[in-house]
């Protein structure tokens, strides 16, 4: 039997701080309580730390075919890096091959991460092409596979975009099934229309990508999911938020009492439109759909995330190298050529900690509700994952409040040769990293196994959480 005993800590969960020593048996928190009389075949003392639930990332696009190139990160370099930045789970997304059926992109998915997983991974499944059989597998998915969130897209026509009748009878098969949406809402045919425009104007530049997908296109577009989610009857996750005009949306569809959430993304924080002007070619490392937006919709994020406009923080990890391999050079000479997406899965916790907590803009609280807590409750892994309790899976983060660490694509683990935050030193950062009872990462470095991670079925039905 595999003993832990986290010793002299605080424990911290969305709602609670204590004291308090955790035993972990089998991969499991056996106990929780003062000063705990039990043998453990390895003590952590975490005396002036806090003992909190590890990260669960819920948009993450690992070994992801996008944009004339592969993101960056597998499923094993990626989980490296999430490991080493304290989070413990993850949900990716499988992509249907239009003409084929959700399991054949289930199967493929499943074989990126096999051997390869070192945390606990799951998949919502995009949805391309709602052939006749589709029905059937999204009802199948979510009450016997643990595929439970299906996900769509109103941008990239021809690539992943589809139309408003195919969102609507998945939003309809989804809610039969007990599933949630997940929707990338941006308006992709005013936007490609604004593409041409800017390149037929010779604009090339990657500043052009925020200038060509304006908040407006992301507004309008999350007005109308919600507004046929709300028809179909199901609950929906706008992802990847960006600005007010998303933000206000969903925040008159809650208040009308729909099932409505959303998420933001470590970077519209903390970067903005301004990175497009950096020198040279490098604003492309910032290139990303929606877009980064001008800096005072930064406020009204964090403000989000306060007054639970928005319940979760995520990444959307997607990185392509800028130099080493040259992915972002794709669109050297055009933008609408740069492969859409950047780096993040290790940085989230450190940069929202830091960012969030330090300066008061979120409580201590709060901030495990965003990362982890309330990511658990939305996608049916609460109560196994995202808190700290009797019975739950024993992923679990010593963090040092004080610990400072310098961000850098030079010490990071993920697969890119750049880092959005580069140079910026935190405070804060997990020095114990445990999945299911096993140390997976101690002071930033990775000390877990190759293939241990497994794949989460998830619980169908509406999530856990107002
Ligand atoms: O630019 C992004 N976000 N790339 C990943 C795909 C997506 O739209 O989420
Ligand atoms: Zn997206
Ligand atoms: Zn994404």
């Amino acid at each position: 039997m595999a003993t832990i005993l986290i010793k002299n800590g605080t424990v911290l969960t969305a709602s609670d701080r204590y004291e308090a020593d955790v035993y972990v048996e089998d991969g499991r928190i056996a106990a929780i309580g003062r000063a705990l009389p039990l043998p453990a075949a390895e003590v952590i003392d975490a005396a002036g730390k806090l003992v909190m639930p590890g990260g669960i990332d819920v948009h993450t696009h690992l070994d992801m075919p996008f944009g004339g190139t592969v993101s960056a990160d597998d499923f094993h370099t990626g989980h490296v890096a999430a490991a080493c930045g304290g989070t413990t789970s993850h949900i990716d997304f499988a992509i249907q091959t239009p003409g084929k059926g959700l399991y054949h992109a289930f199967d493929e998915w499943r074989a990126k991460a096999e051997g390869k997983a070192v945390i606990d991974y799951g998949f919502h499944m995009i949805v391309r092409d709602l052939n006749p059989e589709v029905y059937a597998e999204i009802t199948r998915l979510a009450t016997h596979d643990g595929i439970t969130s299906f996900k769509l897209f109103m941008a990239y026509r021809g690539v992943l975009m589809v139309d408003d009748g195919t969102i609507f009878r998945v939003m309809q098969q989804a809610r039969e099934a007990g599933g949630i949406i997940c929707m990338h809402a941006e308006n992709g045919d005013a936007i490609d229309a604004l593409i041409a425009q800017a390149r037929a104007r010779a604009e090339f530049a990657p500043k052009y990508h925020a200038r060509t997908r304006p908040p407006q296109c992301e507004g309008e577009a999350t007005g109308r999911a919600l507004a046929l989610a709300a028809v179909a009857g199901v609950p929906i996750y706008i992802v990847h938020v960006t600005c007010e005009d998303a933000i206000a949306q969903i925040r008159q569809a809650r208040d009308r009492g729909q099932a409505a959430y959303g998420e933001t993304c470590t970077q519209y924080f903390f970067c903005s439109e301004a990175d497009y002007e950096r020198p040279g070619f490098e604003g492309a490392k910032y290139v990303m759909s929606p877009p980064l937006r001008a800096a005072w919709h930064q406020e009204r994020l964090w403000h989000a995330v306060r007054a639970n406009d928005l319940q979760a923080v995520s990444t959307d990890h997607c990185p392509f190298g800028f130099e080493q391999p040259p992915q972002k050079q794709l669109g050297r000479d055009d933008f609408s050529k740069i492969p859409n997406g950047a780096p993040g899965i290790e940085d989230r916790l450190l940069m929202l900690w830091d960012g969030g907590v330090n300066t008061g803009r979120i409580s201590a609280n709060r901030f495990v509700e965003l990362v982890a807590t309330n990511p658990a409750r939305l996608f049916g892994l609460w109560p196994a994952k995202g808190t700290v309790a009797i019975g739950a899976d024993a992923d679990l983060l010593v963090w040092d409040p004080a610990k400072q660490h310098t961000i850098s694509a030079t010490t990071h683990h993920m697969n890119v040769d750049y880092n959005l935050y580069e140079g910026r030193t935190v405070t804060g950062a997990p020095v114990v990293v445990l999945s299911r009872g096993e140390v997976i990462a101690r002071d930033g470095q990775f000390v877990g196994r190759k293939g241990r991670g497994q794949f989460l079925r998830r619980r169908p039905g509406v999530p856990d959480l107002a």
